[in-house]
């Protein structure tokens, strides 16, 4: 047993991979461009309260990032708040507002209300005045737009958690046991368990990404729950759909390959390919597509997500496994020696993704803590760096123990604690994943 755990430990080189990874970070660091501000309109021709001496044809908004028109329009207003012909377009991060007959617009005071969805899924919306000869005295405001409430947001935040639990818990116990679980694991009721466990996850997840496509629209427009089915948007969420898509492609594929008997190979490369199809999902959203560089995030994102997925699966299949092992310590010992032998690598592989994409997408230490977004990434990290410890605690302190067990009940003694604390390991680790449904739904800047 002890040389199963030591053999496992030599295997893994945590301080290699972790070099290569730091070094890989660091080239990109420094080819890197700065990363995306996520603040919404950057500039306007003409300028945000100039004077110009004729009626400009068009009027255009420079954003951060690409942008997309919502069905609120954009409006243009003489002083006294009576609409003007114009007629808007888009062109990547450029909103064009061509007015219809600019010869008849008076001297004085103009306003442009803008609304815009941005790439990363956030509505935006403002307004800007420019001046045809001179600033008339009094300008009549445009109606200030409404935003979602907060009951549309934080409903978003849980669906957006509770479909990433079942996500990963259902990616990360089908590449368990595909890669983990040994085949010749002799308990049964384990395998049902396991299986159990992964078809309801797999549905949590499924049912939460479909949730999460009507719920965005909703969002997008600035609008209620009561709009859910009659203010749907198909244009909006493209993207939403088609990550849904994918998510559930890849969990029907897990729920159909997984078996209650040890898997056969086919099986298993079903197993862990629908697993690594359905996390592919995620990243088609939100704001790793939407910094840059764009395809570094995106892969950074997909690989922050497997990792994730092994993590969480390792652990909760652990737990189901362990309790059903008492008087088999050795069969213990070789699948906590090979889960031992992947989560080193996960850990790392964990933060050095989720810090690029921290980096990235925060973009500096002021923003990591004076916004909302700073600190849910703040209470993640803290929850990890928990769970981290508590695993080195288990692998460092409690494994030794159960190897090093003289008689059966000290064996069983030190097995428990070791149960014990992969749980704790498990929920801290969902608690986590729950904070990151909040996080990705949470504007950055
Ligand atoms: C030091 C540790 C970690 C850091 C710094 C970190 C950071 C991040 C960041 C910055 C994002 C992008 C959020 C966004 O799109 O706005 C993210 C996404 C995510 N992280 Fe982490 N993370 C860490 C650990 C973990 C762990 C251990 C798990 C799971 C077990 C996890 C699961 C996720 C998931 C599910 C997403 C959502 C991905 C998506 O929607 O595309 N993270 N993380």
């Amino acid at each position: 047993v002890g040389s199963q755990v030591i053999a496992a430990r030599r295997r893994h080189r945590p301080a290699t991979s972790l070099a290569v990874l730091l070094v890989v970070l660091g080239a990109l660091w420094v080819g890197a461009g700065p990363a995306s501000a996520h603040g919404g309109l950057v500039e306007s021709d003409p300028d945000d309260g100039s004077v110009v001496a004729r009626a400009p044809s068009r009027v255009t908004l420079t954003f951060d990032g690409r942008v997309q028109l919502t069905a609120r329009e954009v409006v243009v207003s003489d002083s006294g708040g009576l609409p003007v012909g114009s007629s808007t377009s888009t062109d990547g991060p450029e909103v064009v507002v061509t007015l219809t007959d600019p010869a008849a617009l008076a001297d004085g005071t103009y306003t442009v209300a803008w609304s815009v969805l941005s790439d990363d899924g956030h509505p935006q919306s403002g307004a800007l005045r420019f001046s045809i000869g001179f600033a008339s005295p009094t300008v009549t405001p445009p109606p200030t737009p409404g935003a979602s409430s907060r009951l549309v947001t934080s409903t978003r935040d849980v669906v957006t958690a509770l479909s990433l639990l079942g996500l990963l818990v259902a990616a990360g116990l089908a590449l368990f046991t595909a890669l983990v679980l040994p085949a010749s694991w002799p308990g049964t009721d384990v395998r049902v368990r396991v299986r159990q466990l992964t078809t309801y996850a797999a549905g949590l997840g499924a049912a939460g990404v479909v949730l999460q496509v009507p719920i965005a629209s909703v969002y997008a427009q600035e609008q209620e729950l009561s709009s859910l089915a009659s203010g749907f948007a198909a244009w909006l969420v493209g993207k939403e759909m088609l990550a849904a898509a994918v998510t559930v492609a890849g969990l029907g594929v897990i729920v159909t390959a997984a078996t209650e008997g040890p898997p056969t190979r086919a099986r298993s490369r079903w197993l862990a390919g629908g697993a690594l199809l359905a996390l592919c999902g995620p990243p088609l959203v939100g704001h790793s597509r939407s910094a840059v560089p764009t395809s570094l995030l995106l892969a950074a994102d997909a690989l922050h997500l497997a990792a994730g997925a092994i993590w969480i699966g390792g652990l909760l299949g652990l737990a189901l496994a362990l309790r059903a092992l008492s008087g088999r310590e050795v069969l213990a010992a070789r699948t906590l020696a090979r889960f031992s032998s992947l989560a080193g690598g996960v850990l790392v592989v964990v933060a050095t993704t989720g810090a690029f994409q921290a980096w990235r997408i925060v973009g500096s230490w002021s923003s990591l803590v004076g916004t909302t977004y700073g600190w849910l990434l703040l209470t993640k990290v803290a929850l990890v760096l928990g769970v981290a410890g508590l695993g080195a605690w288990n692998r460092w302190r409690l494994l030794p123990d159960v190897v090093s067990a003289a008689g059966f009940g000290d064996r069983r003694r030190a097995a428990t604690a070791v149960t014990r604390t992969v749980r704790v390991e498990a929920l801290v680790l969902g608690l986590a994943i729950g904070v990151t449904g909040f996080l990705v739904g949470q504007a950055p800047g």
